[in-house]
């Protein structure tokens, strides 16, 4: 169930949406969802870094944030086909996605390499969502509780209570996400929702701890969306393929907000 006043509801495009496909998805999804309240909602899309500039003017910082799928640890320098903090700010972006499970598991980042990303996005003032979750293999072996707290351990390593409010966290275990995925249960999501909020409380003390928003993502779709934003220590979701399309999108966001009214 939401702590927050807000609910979190946002989608990571991944490489699927061009400029004229982000811009479209975006105006549809404005226009679809302009009669919600943002006091009751933070709605976020994170699109490819080629059409950020564009998508910014589209829509308004009001009724949607806008972040970025990835980010140097650098401002500028010798770090071909990378994209600096610097860079995003120029376009409006506000938040900032590090350590994806395909970031992860397909392009091999570190613990050490989110937490610099991390660290460094925070400096330039942008929000950072960051992504966490165990694999198949870790949750066969029963590291997942382990693997979350590392996670939160080294990717947050250093990152000030001053700065918690600037934090999102997202966990999508990698079994759960993408066509292959399985949406994991009810049970298991409050369990680790909770593994989560007590390893940030540690970090950070409660108040501070408090202030963090856990999202759930990995298969979320129009029939568990509102089951897991019941959960305890749920304030979010995230979701993939089924907020690609903005009609769908917005039936999730209204069945989502209409439990929370309830
Ligand atoms: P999915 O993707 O909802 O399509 O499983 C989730 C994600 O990768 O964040």
């Amino acid at each position: 169930m939401p702590q927050f006043k807000k609910l979190y509801i946002g989608t990571n495009t991944k490489m699927y949406k061009t400029i004229a496909e982000t811009e479209s998805f975006l105006i549809h999804l404005d226009a679809l969802t302009a009669d919600l309240s943002r006091e009751e909602l933070l709605l976020f899309v994170i699109p490819s870094f080629t059409t950020l500039d564009r998508a910014r003017k589209c829509v308004s910082k009001q009724s949607v944030m806008l972040g970025a799928q990835n980010m140097c640890w650098e401002e500028r320098g010798q770090y071909t086909g990378e994209i600096s903090p610097l860079m995003l700010k120029e376009t409006g972006t506000e938040l900032v996605e590090i350590g994806h499970s395909e970031r992860r598991h397909v392009f091999g980042e570190t613990d050490e390499m989110e937490n610099k990303k991390v660290l460094c996005a925070l400096e330039y003032d942008l929000r950072v969502l960051l992504c966490i979750g165990e694999t198949a293999e870790q949750k066969r072996l029963g590291l997942s509780d382990e693997v979350l707290r590392t996670q939160l351990k080294v990717g947050l390593y250093m990152v000030p209570n001053d700065k918690a409010e600037s934090l999102i966290i997202a966990y999508e275990p990698v079994w759960a996400i993408g066509v292959s995925g399985v949406p994991a249960s009810a049970e298991y999501v409050a369990e680790k929702h909770g593994v989560i909020r007590a390893e940030l409380m540690e970090l950070f003390g409660e108040e501070a701890a408090k202030k963090i928003p856990i999202l759930h993502g990995g298969s979320v779709n129009n029939e568990n969306a509102v089951e897991l934003i019941k959960l305890p220590d749920v304030d979010g979701l995230f979701i993939g393929r089924s907020a690609w399309e903005a009609e769908n999108f917005n039936k999730i966001i209204r069945a989502c907000l209409e439990f929370k009214g309830t």
